[in-house]
């Protein structure tokens, strides 16, 4: 049996809701890219997730779920490193989404914000199902189907990794404390060998007796590095050591990317819905016509009025792509009326098609050899469902449903 270290591993998920922009380049990408060289990387093609809003307009789906493969790849999503899948085709997260329902009390699905602001939000749109409720519940199945310490996302995200925790602990509670327990436990300290046992016996009365954090991290590690033993007895050590069950299902935490958020075309945040986005399709003269037709600070109104950076929409792409030089002769020569906008905006053009160029190029090569993505999402559903089955088979096992 594989051991998992939920702490070095990884999932995020990514909605096919349309064409991938420089926002999720910029933001979520890019931050992947970089993480997948450290952990042990999933990333998921929630298909699932965008059927919970649009179950009633299914014809674009497939083929923005292939669009979103082939960018992550163009993006440089790497099947070597990481494991890239679609989430339906890894049927344990709807089986671990209904068994997780029995335990999901219906009012803390009700009071995640996203619920009621969605509702609100999202005109025209029926979201009074069962399917759009479950949302942060499939979320949760998600994460912990791999047992996955580490969920990169953006801080919209939180509420929703928040409550996978809350899931987690309250299944731990429930079925963690499988009978016999405690012997259990004691039996698996003696497996450790007389020394790591005293080891694991000192740390772990240092943390219970005198809440010694440090203790509880030495004991964690000691057993972290335990290779032969199984998954089930770590999980019992786990949880003795706190004074817990069982850890059934490891509490997720998320991690925010340090880069800011990117605005769109108006200076609000970019995305699809706002109409304000550059997609990372887009051809080198629609990024020159979306920069160009950019509202600028009101107040420059003619070509000799001085303008501030800070009113104007343009300034936070400058910061964003623009090097230093470049942006201190926006910000003198805005201010001095120096230079016109047209003039302004002409490097950022210039850099952002350089930054689409040899992503359009990787995408271009993905997308005429369809088989090849194609078969890189089967065998990471593959990689995928050979852990998820693990996890599954020790939540039904805890459950009662195993029947021999
Ligand atoms: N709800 C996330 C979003 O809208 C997408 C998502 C689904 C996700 N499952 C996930 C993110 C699991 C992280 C982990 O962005
Ligand atoms: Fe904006 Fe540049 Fe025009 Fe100043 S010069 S208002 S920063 S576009």
């Amino acid at each position: 049996m594989s051991l998992v270290d939920p702490e070095r591993r990884v999932l995020s998920g990514m909605r096919p809701s349309g064409p991938l922009h420089l926002g999720h380049h910029q933001g979520v990408l890019k931050n992947w890219v970089k993480l997948q060289h450290s952990y042990e990387c999933f990333f998921c093609i929630v298909d699932l997730h965008a059927l919970t809003t649009d179950y009633d307009d299914v014809a674009p789906l497939s083929q923005r779920v292939m669009d979103m493969a082939v960018d992550w790849l163009a993006a440089g999503v790497s099947p070597s490193s990481a494991t890239l899948f679609i989430q339906s085709q890894v049927p344990e997260h709807a089986e671990l989404h209904l068994l997780l329902s029995m335990i999901c009390p219906l009012s803390w699905l009700e009071r995640v914000p996203s619920y009621k602001e969605q509702q609100e939000q999202l005109h025209g749109k029926d979201l009074g199902t069962f399917g759009f409720l479950g949302y942060p519940l499939l979320q949760a199945a998600d994460i912990l189907l791999y047992r996955a310490g580490v969920v990169p996302v953006g801080s919209d995200q939180l509420a929703h990794i928040e409550f996978a925790r809350d899931v987690a602990r309250r299944f731990n509670h429930l079925y963690g404390r499988e009978p016999g327990f405690e012997e259990k436990a004691e039996q698996a300290i003696l497996k450790l060998g007389k020394k790591t046992a005293t080891l694991y016996n000192n740390l772990r009365k240092a943390y219970q007796e005198q809440g010694d954090g440090a203790a509880l991290e030495t004991a964690r590690a000691l057993l972290k590095d335990q290779q032969s033993m199984t998954l089930g007895d770590k999980e019992r050590l786990f949880g003795y050591l706190e004074g817990g069950g069982k850890v059934l299902l490891p509490e997720p935490q998320a991690l925010l990317s340090d880069s800011p958020k990117v605005l769109g075309l108006d200076g609000s945040k970019m995305s699809k819905s706002n109409h304000n986005a550059i997609f990372l399709r887009d051809s080198a003269s629609d990024v020159e016509e979306k920069v160009r037709r950019m509202p600028t600070d009101p107040a420059r109104v003619h070509r000799s009025d001085p303008g501030e950076p800070a009113r104007c929409p343009v300034w936070p792409l400058h910061q964003q792509y623009s090097t230093e030089q470049t942006c201190t002769w926006v910000q003198e020569g805005c201010r001095s009326a120096g230079i016109g906008c047209l003039e302004c905006k002409a490097p950022l053009i210039e850099t952002v098609q350089q930054e689409l160029i040899p992503l359009q190029n990787r995408a271009a090569d993905y997308r005429d050899n369809p088989d090849l993505v194609r078969q890189i999402l089967a065998e990471g559903a593959d990689r995928a469902r050979s852990e998820a089955r693990e996890t599954l088979s020790e939540v039904r096992l805890a459950l009662g449903l195993n029947y021999r």
